[in-house]
């Protein structure tokens, strides 16, 4: 099946994957349509990630439009002014720790803004087969795994936290509204993100700018936790292959076939950075700190991602280390983006939470 997609609402667009999925489409896979970027710009939303994107295009090809998903109004006044024939869905709130803290954001956006994103797009599509609404969604819903298997698209669901129990729960309301209104949807799920843009609270930014600053290198529980990395444009790949190609009704679980311990990742990673910053790589390992685990910590994720690349040709083009020294480049040279993304609502919460550890 080939579909045929011109007007897309992007939701989450200022964000990592969001800001990254629109270069892609412009500058990689001749997307000749229009993107509407619909964003609340939380803390972790910054409109820089796609200045040059707006200048370019914006007001022609690219339009950004601030508003929360969980606004029905809002929502369903761009879907009539911009002729939307396609979600993809990509706001949340997306981070584990956080959820922890503070679980209310996560159902709100997470699970109440896409059941509104997805009962406007019902009714303002009324039967139509030639629309799309894509979910794109995480492996941590699938639970954890032991040392060995995978988590296929026939997994049961097992969240854990409350970030993957809000984000299996706005899984299911997709397909639900597949299967109860025949809303076309398509799912993807995949494994842990890595490359530009990404807020630097996650594992890879945090490390990489903690090792450049100085800082301490928080080592969550023994280390030994496992998960499996794809570089950001090979998901985005993956989301708009499955959204041309895709079944309708379907998940593709999308992955990296790279797993990682995280104090392995981490020591990798310290060979790199201590080899561009001129350091000894002992000086960068003395900063290693273990910390208390996150509560419930999942141990271990490995994604099985044979349905999509035998059913639609998918594979992943970036080789892990290629990848990652890509990535530790990019934060070297961007220091002002993480400075200033960092200045805001994250120093304060940082501040808050994090200040006694
Ligand atoms: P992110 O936190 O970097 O970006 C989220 C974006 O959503 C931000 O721009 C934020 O401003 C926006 N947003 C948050 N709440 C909103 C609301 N109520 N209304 C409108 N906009 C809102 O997240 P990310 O890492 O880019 O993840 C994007 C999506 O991909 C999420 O759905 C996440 O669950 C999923 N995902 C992420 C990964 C990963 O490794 N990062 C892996 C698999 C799936
Ligand atoms: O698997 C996909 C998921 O990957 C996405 O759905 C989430 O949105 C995304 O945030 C990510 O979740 P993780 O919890 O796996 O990512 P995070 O970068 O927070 O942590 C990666 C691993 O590193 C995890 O085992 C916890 C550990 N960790 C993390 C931080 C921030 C540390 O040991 N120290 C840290 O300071």
């Amino acid at each position: 099946m080939k579909r045929k997609l011109t007007n897309l609402l992007v939701t989450g667009g200022a964000g990592f994957i969001g800001s990254n999925f629109i270069r892609y489409l412009f500058e990689h896979a001749g997307f000749s349509g229009r993107i509407v970027n619909l964003d609340a710009l939380t803390y972790a939303g910054n409109l820089e990630n796609l200045a040059d994107i707006e200048a370019a295009r914006g007001g022609k090809s690219y339009f950004f439009e601030r508003g929360d998903i969980c606004d029905r109004a809002r929502v369903e006044g761009l879907f009539a002014k911009h002729d939307i024939d396609a979600v993809v869905h990509l706001a949340a709130e997306s981070h584990v720790d956080r959820s922890i803290l503070g679980p209310e954001a996560f159902v709100k956006t997470n699970v109440m803004g896409t059941y509104t994103l997805l009962d406007v797009a019902r009714n303002a599509w009324k039967g139509r087969d030639d629309v799309l609404f894509h979910h794109v969604s995480t492996d941590e819903v699938y639970g954890s795994l032991g040392d060995t298997g995978y988590f296929s698209e026939t997994t049961s669901y097992d969240p854990r936290s409350p970030y993957s129990a809000s984000k299996a729960s706005s899984d299911h309301l997709v397909r639900a509204y597949n299967h109860t209104y025949g809303l076309p949807i398509t799912l993807t799920n995949c494994s842990n993100n890595y490359g530009p843009y990404q807020f630097p609270e996650k594992l890879l930014p945090l490390m990489i700018m903690n090792m450049a600053e100085g800082k301490s290198l928080p080592v969550y529980g023994d280390g030994k936790n496992i998960r499996d990395w794809l570089y950001v444009q090979d998901h985005n790949a993956a989301v708009w292959l499955v959204m041309n190609q895709g079944a309708t009704g379907e998940s593709y679980n999308v992955g990296g076939e790279n797993e990682w311990t995280n104090i392995d990742l981490l020591m990798n990673l310290i060979g790199i950075v201590a080899a561009k910053l001129g350091l000894p790589r002992a000086k960068i390992e003395s900063q290693i700190v273990y910390v208390t685990d996150r509560p419930g910590h999942d141990r271990r994720y490995a994604i099985d991602c044979s349905k999509i690349k035998r059913e639609l040709g998918w594979k992943r083009s970036v080789e892990f280390a290629q990848g990652l020294e890509k990535t530790v480049d990019w934060y070297f040279e961007r220091k002002e983006w993480v400075a200033h993304v960092k200045s805001g609502e994250y120093a304060k919460w940082i501040d808050k939470n994090y200040r006694a550890r």
